[in-house]
């Protein structure tokens, strides 16, 4: 039985059934809170009685922990939700379409989906910049090109992790202001005559308020970047793990093993937060497809913005807590880094340097030393320490403080 039964004769076609029918049942707690809401509103306006009004919410509560009581039978949580709120359903629906309440189901979704993002970033963050303090004088080769470059920190090097997932949280966040303004009271598509109360934060446009998914968008897009983010995360680990790099150890409790080959430590996690990044950026280019060209205001082709953000909001979680016991277990080996690091060549910029500092032009100062290069005579007696210290990054404090700073910026107790 479907909300609208009484507009079409005869039984559906189950192969139409198939498709309209909405894999929604994530939203069924948010729904609920959504139609108390509204309930609330009607019972204000005089159309709900405080006993009926008592009777929703009850059965609200009841219902919202209770997936399994929606049937293959209704359309969608939105028919389960009036069925199973028994006679008094009947009058819920008054003043609301599905419209604005999927708009607004999915808007809590998403502020929840925001939320979770923020804590779990902000333990991975937390873990990294442990594990910088641990190796914040470590000294390693700084890559550019993948090739050696300039030496600098391990925790210096972490400490760029830290900066990525900290723009993560600011977008996770503009994310959730994005998804916290109220779409109920637009109904179908404008309004209702009952005069009912508006919500708080209640959008200004009904048209706009039932159309929107930028929310959605919003959030898949701040996911996109996390994940891009935990992709290059996830490749630098897999790199600096292999036999050729060596700059870390796996954690044993984390890492992996072949079926075939004995001897194999292999890091799953990191691959798999890579892979999960080209899932993460499909579902945000597949909803801004399934959005582009659509006529205002409510289409069914909206119906289609669930299963992203579901799938969104799954990955999101499983990668960062994975990533982050997993980064918890890494450890640097310093020697292999120390030897890295040793490499004379890290210098050539500090040796054009000096000669700058002696009034030799940059350029001519560039072609000097690489000449030697060039002949294989470059030598220095600079140490990449002395280097690193000299330089005085990533800030004015030197990486000590620049943990610490972020440590407070990632509210850690210390
Ligand atoms: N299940 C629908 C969706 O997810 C709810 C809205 C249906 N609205 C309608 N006019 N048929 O979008």
């Amino acid at each position: 039985m479907t909300l609208w039964s009484g507009r079409a004769e005869g039984e559906l076609d189950p192969a139409v059934w198939e498709l309209l029918r909405a894999d929604d049942l994530e939203l069924l707690p948010y729904d609920c809170t959504a139609t108390a809401e509204h309930a609330a509103r009607l019972h204000g306006a005089g159309l709900l009685s405080a006993d009926e009004l008592n009777e929703v919410e009850e059965r609200l509560s009841a219902i919202a922990h209770e997936p399994a009581a929606v049937l293959s039978s209704d359309e969608d949580v939105h028919s389960a939700i009036e069925r199973l709120l028994g006679p008094v359903g009947k009058k819920i629906h008054a003043g609301r379409s599905r419209n604005d309440q999927v708009a607004a189901a999915l808007r809590l979704y998403v502020v929840d989906a925001c939320e979770g993002a923020r804590e779990a970033i902000e333990a991975l963050a937390l873990v990294v910049l442990s594990f910088a303090e641990t190796e914040a004088d470590t000294l390693m080769p700084g890559y550019t090109h993948l090739q050696r470059g300039q030496p600098l920190t391990l925790g210096h090097h972490l400490l760029a992790w830290v900066e990525m997932l900290e723009r993560d949280r600011g977008r996770f966040a503009a994310a959730r202001e994005a998804a916290s303004a109220s779409p109920l009271g637009a109904g179908a598509v404008a309004g209702s005559t009952l005069g009912l109360d508006a919500p708080e934060g209640q959008l200004r446009n009904s048209v706009d308020a039932v159309s929107d998914r930028d929310f959605a968008l919003d959030y898949l897009y701040a996911a996109a970047m996390l994940f891009q983010h935990l992709s290059r995360i996830g490749e630098e680990i897999v790199l600096w793990s292999t036999s050729e790099f060596g700059f870390v150890r796996l954690p044993e409790a984390a890492a992996t093993g072949s079926s075939m080959m004995p001897q194999k430590l292999n890091p799953d996690v990191a691959e798999l937060v890579r892979g999960k990044a080209g899932s993460a950026i499909g579902r945000l280019t597949g909803l801004l497809a399934t959005v582009k060209g659509l006529p205002l205001a409510y289409d069914r082709d909206l119906q289609e913005d669930k299963a992203p953000v579901f799938a969104t909001r799954r990955d999101v979680r499983v990668a960062l807590r994975g990533l982050t016991v997993f980064v918890s277990g890494l450890s640097a080996d310093r020697e292999r880094l120390a030897s890295a690091a040793a490499d004379p060549l890290l210098l050539a910029t500090d040796v054009a340097e000096d000669l700058v500092r002696g009034g030799v032009p940059f350029r001519d100062a560039h072609a000097e030393v690489a000449g030697s290069v060039r002949d294989g005579t470059f030598s220095t007696t600079g140490t990449a320490a002395e280097s690193v210290e000299s330089r005085g990054a990533p800030g004015p404090g030197g990486v000590h403080d620049a943990i610490a700073a972020a440590r407070r910026r990632f509210g850690a107790r210390t």
